[in-house]
Order: structure tokens, then sequence, then C-alpha cells
């Protein structure tokens, strides 16, 4: 092991297989040739999934086109290149020879004529090739799924598209299950609003773990002054675009969520969406993932960031006494309360009138009737019209907007008043 290998060291057994560490880089852009193989696993990498392979031939694959929108923390691709089976095949062989560290998986479509015997052919050929899985792509919303969003017909039923039928997923787990051995990981899409229903289904049929690929199609920023001119770069036409990176995270915090408490076994999941630091990472961990999945932070930093996130996760696992990673996971499920009995505290917002500089930023609330301005000297040498902010009791729901308007952070909690009788508005 090199240096960061050792530093990358945090190992877990998941569907009998024995990972450096739970982290891997996703099927995507940075997993298409041997030397990124390389690279990963000198970074250190629990795992590296394929770019995603089509057979017999892509029917979309064109030249990238990516944004990064740094102030957003948003990443949006309209197009992307997939790979064809010869080549992915050889690309798992070659990295096969150098990864020291890091599994190597698949991320595979069948879309032609065979049907399940040819996604059946395709998981056997990585299998031979000495992949150390295989991952079925049932969530890329970029090939038939965006072209049905669009309103185009089409008679392809790929990624997104098929990764919303239970059925048809399972009985390609099924087929491929009973004629291989190595694991078989199901990435799935949240598109259909039902993750946790095909992930049940996927678990049934015998998937060994399920994936939740985070991303959703959407429509990315407009140039309003010009609204027909693509925001994306060398984009002539406005299209549909493939949503990653840190604005994900509440969204793929739920769908792990939402797989884990529908599946009460304890199946392994790996949790992508907006992974970008080992704060992230912890949060993915407490809700439920078993592994942590990887990709645009990859496409913007490289892989070599690796080591120092770890090294943040076990300082943290240290200070909280905490023996593995294993004690964390699905640590904040319990947690989770459904809205019809979820415990909240009682109690109305108070102005402290020295930090209130009667700048009435607070009195437009909309939804609110409690906060008024009223005589006052206010927040010293800074209040010059000499009103300060005050709430009426008797009208505050506790519902805390006021506490995010105001720059100064002029308010605070007191009790319900006691002879409140009128639930207010
Ligand atoms: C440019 C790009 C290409 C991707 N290609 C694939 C792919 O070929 N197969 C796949 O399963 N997921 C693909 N993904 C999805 C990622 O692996 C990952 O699940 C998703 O982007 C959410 O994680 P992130 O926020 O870390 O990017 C791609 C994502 C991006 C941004
Ligand atoms: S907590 Fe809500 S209701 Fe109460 S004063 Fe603030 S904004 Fe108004
Ligand atoms: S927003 Fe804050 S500082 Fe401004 S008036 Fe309201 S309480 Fe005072």
């Amino acid at each position: 092991m090199n240096e960061i290998q050792e530093k990358t060291y945090l190992p877990v057994n998941i569907a009998g297989i024995n990972f450096h560490n739970p982290f891997v880089v996703g099927s995507g852009p940075t997993v298409k040739t041997v030397d990124m193989i390389r690279k990963i696993d000198e970074a250190g990498w629990g795992a590296a999934f394929i770019k995603l392979t089509i057979d017999p031939e892509p029917y979309i694959s064109r030249d990238p086109r990516y944004s990064w929108w740094k102030k957003e923390k948003l990443h949006t691709f309209t197009l992307e290149k997939r790979i064809k089976l010869d080549e992915a095949l050889r690309l798992c062989e070659g990295g096969k020879k150098y990864a020291k560290v890091t599994k190597i998986f698949s991320n595979i479509t069948y879309e032609g004529p065979a049907g399940i015997d040819g996604w059946v052919k395709m998981a056997k050929a990585f299998e031979d090739a000495g992949a150390d899985g295989n991952e079925l792509n049932m969530c890329c919303p970029n090939m038939s799924f965006n072209v049905e969003i669009t309103g185009e017909k089409t008679d392809h039923k790929t990624g997104a598209s098929l990764g919303q039928c239970p059925s048809d997923v399972a009985a390609i787990v099924k087929a491929i299950k009973a004629e291989t051995k190595i694991p078989l990981v199901v990435k799935l899409t949240p598109e259909s609003g039902g993750i946790a229903q095909v992930a049940k289904s996927t678990y049934e049929a015998g998937a060994d773990i399920v994936a939740s690929v985070g991303n959703r199609l959407g429509v990315p920023p407009i140039k309003i002054e010009n609204p027909f001119e693509s925001t994306q770069r060398l984009n002539i036409d406005n299209g549909l675009t493939t949503l990653s990176g840190p604005w994900l995270k509440p969204l793929a915090l739920r769908d792990v969520y939402e797989i884990r408490t529908l599946n009460s076994g304890n199946y392994p999941i790996i949790g992508y969406g907006g992974m970008s630091n080992w704060k992230d990472y912890l949060e993915m961990i407490m809700m439920g993932a078993n592994m942590i999945g990887i990709c645009t932070d990859t496409m913007i930093r490289g892989y070599n960031f690796l080591y120092k996130e770890i090294d943040k996760l076990k300082n943290y696992l240290e200070r909280h006494n905490y023996s593995s990673i294993n004690e964390i996971r699905g640590l904040l499920l319990p947690t989770v309360k459904p809205a019809t009995t979820l415990k909240t505290k009682e109690a109305v917002a108070v102005v402290n009138t020295d930090n209130c500089t009667g700048c009435e930023l607070c009195t437009p609330i909309g939804h609110c009737y409690a906060i008024a301005m009223v005589e006052g000297k206010g927040m010293e040498g800074k209040n010059r019209k000499g009103i300060v902010a005050n709430v009426d009791p008797y009208n505050c729901t506790g519902c805390s907007t006021c506490f995010d308007v105001c720059p100064t952070n002029a308010f605070e909690w007191n009790d319900v008043p006691k002879d409140r009788s009128i639930t207010p508005v």
C-alpha cells in the first residue's frame, strides 16, 4: 500500500467483499480510462464503477456538455458519452491489473433484441473480465427518460425509464443472479417517486446492494435577458439537464432514508448525491447508507482529496467515542418522526432591542401578524430612526422566520404567555 492508501484504510465488508473503505467513485466521466482507475486506486478509493456501458450500441452518446454553477453548488449536463461493451471490458481487465485496493464494478444497460438474456450476457462478460461486481443502470435520466419528458416518442426504455418498473427490474436481477457469482448492485432512480418500492422488489429478486443515484432531470439556470440562448456552454438549444452536486444532498438523504425505512432488513445501500465533504458522508451514513458514492466532486476536485476527508471523519469518530463507522449507520433513522407526532417546543419570539437597528426587514413577513415597529432606543449608535421591532406574543406562532430575516440576530425565544387561550393565526 502507498502512503495515501494507508491513510484511507477504513475497511468494510459488504455483500461478501472486503472494501478498503466505503467510498466509491460513481459511474461517470471520471471512470472512463485505465489511467483514471490507476489514479483512483492510488488515491485509495474503495471502489470504482465504470462509465455506463450500453450494448449493442449506445443510442445516445455525444461529446459531453457540463456546467458547474459554483454559487448554486449545482452541476448540470445536457450531453454525455457512454461506452461500448468491448471498450468497457478492456477497461475492466486493464483496471484490474493496476488496482491494488480499489474494487471494480461495471455499470451496464442492455437494450437490444435479446432482452433479459442480453443483460445476463453482459453481466457474465464483466464477470469473466475480472469485475468485482456488476451494477445495473436503472437510473440515467438523460437517455430515454429525457426524450420522454421532452414529449418526443422513443422506442428505447433504459435508465430512469426502466428503473421505474419494479417487475421489469426484478426480472433482470433474478436472471443475472442465477447466472453470475459476483455481487450485483442495482442503481435506482428517484424519478419514479417510488424508489423504496423498486428497491424492495430488487432486494427480493436477489440484488446484493442497492444504490440511489441521487440526480434528477431539470431545467438549468436561464439567462432571463436572452432566454433563447442556452446557458450551457456550447449548447445552441435549450435542453433538460441532469442535476447533481451539493444542492442535491437533502433529496439524496431522503432517498436513502426512504429505502432504508421501507426495507426492514439490513440491506446494503450506496448513497449518492451531493457528497462533498466528511460531514456529508457522516450524514448519509447516519441516514442508513453503507457506502458513499461520489461523482461530481471527483469531476471538480480529482480523486486525491479522499484521504483528507477520511482523516477528518476518523477524527470525528474518535472525538465522539465511536469505535467504528458501523456504530453510526442509521443512527438518525429512529429519530425521524411523522408530522402527526413530531414533538416540538412551545415558545414565542421576543426582540432583544439592544440588537435592533430598526431596519424594518422583519415587518413584511407575509404570514406573520405579530411584529410591529414601536418607539425605542435600539442598538447603541446604530438605530437612527428610534424605532424597534416588537412581537405581540399573543399572535406569535413560533414559526421562526423572523430569526432568519433579521440581520443582527435580535430575535430570541420567550415563554408563551400563560393566559394565551387562542391559537394565533
Ligand atoms: C456527468 C455525469 C455523468 C454520469 N454518468 C453516470 C453513468 O454513466 N452511470 C451512472 O450510473 N451514473 C452516472 N452519473 C450519476 C453519478 O454517478 C451520481 O450517482 C450522481 O451524479 C449523484 O452524485 P454526485 O452529486 O456526487 O454527482 C453521472 C453523473 C454525472 C454528473
Ligand atoms: S416567530 Fe413567526 S409568528 Fe412569531 S414573530 Fe417571528 S415570524 Fe412572526
Ligand atoms: S429585522 Fe431585526 S434589526 Fe431589523 S427591525 Fe426587525 S428585529 Fe430590528
